[in-house]
């Protein structure tokens, strides 16, 4: 799965607004994990490690149901993502509902296998956005990073048929060791395919990534050096292409406000139908998903413990409970600190203020000064 970069709230919560309330204004976004199915293998993928089988996915009337629900609920943006999307069968009966019930609709896709045929009927079916992954900004790169020989090229072939059908294109590179001294080739890459956005997206370690974080992490120089990059760009190809940027945790001082606070502003749904209150919650193992097999959207956004437990800033221990920005990170994020101090409770390791914060920038000095950590494992269905 691509990283996801949710748009910044029109109207940030403040400390004149503080967020102790239990239930929030509805969602803005709405992240439907259609299938973990993939042609792609990347090692950076944010998916589980124990993906969804399609016997497990949600059926096409369900599927619908959920959206319906979510734009009666105040859902604006629906990400129609994965794995990749359009192995369903029904992606474009699943895109014509959602921009029926009024739904603004990004396909988050590798661009492989989608046909121009398939690109006329999402056309016709009201799909008003593509997001398209970049692995690497020539063949050898993007087949490293994704594990499908001939990736490149079927993306640029892609991306040309989007833009030729008028949609605006926004590419998602996520940028890690393998491929961090392509960014300039990405960014020219970017103005190549015609894409109106591009994200550079520094890895968020959940899932396939954090079992590959050795393989991944990069160093702080290199880091540095797209920062300037990315600066230089973005005066350069002012009016041409806008670059979002999102850096590394392990190397930040303060953490990001994930998903826009626990429970605030974003809901995911897993193929086979746990919602969520981001894509990587199921690593916190005690939390009670309700499913929307069972649960209305409005329900669960309103009650499901899973929401409550991180919502707001009540649950909060020190020294996030009296830090003058708990209402602007909402301590950071949960799931990274389960995986990387055992409780999700604590602080963000990637916070100064955690006492972790130190041993987490040791981890990426570490492992990103390895001569040879290894293979990196490639995302794959378990045989189990
Ligand atoms: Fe954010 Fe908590 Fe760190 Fe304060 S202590 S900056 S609220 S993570
Ligand atoms: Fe789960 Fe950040 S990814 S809270």
């Amino acid at each position: 799965m691509n990283e996801i970069v949710f748009p910044t709230p029109a109207a940030p919560l403040t400390e004149a607004e503080p967020v102790t309330r239990r239930v929030p204004p509805p969602p803005i976004g709405l992240l439907a994990e259609l299938t973990h199915r993939c042609p792609l293998r990347c090692t950076y993928c944010s998916n589980p490690l124990e993906l969804d089988a399609r016997s497990a996915e949600l059926d096409t009337e369900t599927w619908k149901r959920v959206f319906t629900e979510a734009a009666e609920l105040g859902v604006i943006h629906i990400h129609l993502s994965g794995g990749e999307p359009t192995a369903r069968r029904d992606i474009v009966e699943l895109t014509r509902h959602a921009a029926e019930v009024g739904l603004y609709t990004n396909l988050i896709t590798s661009g492989i296998g989608v046909s121009p045929a398939m690109l006329d009927d999402l056309h016709a079916a009201g799909l008003d956005h593509i997001q398209l992954s970049l692995q690497g900004a020539d063949a050898g790169v993007t087949e490293l990073v994704g594990g499908y020989k001939g990736g490149f090229e079927r993306k640029e072939a892609f991306a040309a048929e989007v833009v030729k059908r008028g949609f605006p294109l926004t590419l998602n590179a996520v940028i890690h060791r393998m491929n961090i001294h392509q960014v300039p080739q990405m960014i020219d890459k970017a103005v190549a395919f015609g894409a109106k956005r591009l994200e550079i997206a520094h890895t968020q370690y959940y899932g396939w990534a954090l079992k590959n974080r050795a393989q991944l992490m990069p160093a702080r120089e290199d880091v540095d050096r797209t920062i300037t990059e990315v600066e230089e760009a973005r005066v350069r190809l002012k009016g041409v292409l806008v670059i979002d940027a999102v850096f590394p945790d392990y190397y930040a001082r303060y953490p990001k406000t994930c998903n826009g606070g626990w429970g605030q502003r974003t809901l995911s749904v897993t193929p086979a139908g746990f919602a969520l209150p981001c894509h990587a919650a199921q690593t916190i193992k005690h939390l009670d998903f309700w499913s929307v097999r069972d649960h209305s959207i409005a329900d669960i956004w309103a009650s499901s413990p899973a929401f409550e437990a991180y919502r707001g800033t009540d649950w909060m221990p020190e020294p996030c409970r009296s830090c003058e920005r708990k209402h602007i990170d909402f301590g950071g994020c949960r799931c990274q600190a389960l995986a990387l101090t055992g409780d999700a409770r604590n602080t963000d390791p990637a916070c100064i203020k955690s006492p972790f914060h130190t041993e987490l920038g040791d981890i990426a000095v570490t492992e990103s000064a390895m001569e040879s950590p290894g293979p990196a494992t490639y995302r794959a269905f378990s045989r189990g």
